[in-house]
């Protein structure tokens, strides 16, 4: 499973790489916006950091507005991937980029339906949010499911990004669905790593060995 780092933290996303295991970094407005740094400056600069899929995402909200905006945006450096709301527009601007050669990411999925939609309109990254669906009392990882069987019945080149997450079991969960990608919040990735035992174990060790003979 690849991982991406869910944050337009520079900073964080800085910290995440250098632990070796980030794939890729997803933003979307209000990510940008917390970070309160001009747009363009931002995504360059975390493009510096990460070798891997940079996803922006665009903010008109027809075709022709988010063609627009993609074709600039995916201009600012190669690792970009345009994020596209799944709209009726966004899917007719996802086929255009698609046939220019711009990757794309279809955002704000909920269910089997909108995963089907995006993959025949040629999305690379289909990010269904499984946080969100919880908060309404959804079933979130039977989406998640359901959507990595479409793509393999049907040999779609589609990835699914598991978006919206917001503890550790959300991974767990997303491991035993088969999903491709997990975009992880900085806070959340830190605490995959974290086990009392492991610390535990390590304090013991230490002490366990300070106890052996050194010549
Ligand atoms: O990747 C989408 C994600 O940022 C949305 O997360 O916590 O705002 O539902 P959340």
């Amino acid at each position: 499973m690849k991982f991406f780092v869910d944050t337009a933290n520079v900073n964080s996303i800085r910290e995440a790489y250098s632990w070796g295991v980030v794939d890729g970094v997803t933003t979307n407005p209000t990510l940008i916006s917390k970070e309160g740094r001009d747009f363009k400056e931002t995504i360059v600069e975390i493009c510096s950091v990460v070798d891997g899929p940079v996803s922006a995402e665009v903010v008109n909200l027809d075709a022709e507005g988010m063609v627009r905006e993609a074709r600039e945006i995916a201009s600012w450096h190669k690792n970009i991937v345009i994020k596209i709301p799944m709209t009726k527009e966004g899917m007719r601007a996802a086929k255009t980029l698609k046939a220019e050669g711009i990757r794309t990411n279809i955002t704000l999925i909920f269910s089997p339906n909108q995963a089907l939609i995006a993959a025949k309109a040629g999305g690379m990254f289909l990010s269904v949010f499984v946080g969100r669906l919880d908060d309404i009392g959804a079933e979130s990882m039977g989406v998640i499911r359901d959507t990595v069987d479409m793509i393999d019945t049907y040999g779609f080149d589609s990835e699914v990004i598991v978006a919206s997450i917001r503890h550790p079991m959300h991974l767990v969960e997303s491991m035993r669905a088969g999903a491709h990608i997990a975009t992880i919040p900085f806070a959340v990735l830190d605490q995959m790593f974290k086990h009392p035992l492991t610390d535990i174990g390590i304090e013991r060790f230490l002490a366990d060995w300070a106890k052996v003979p050194k010549g």
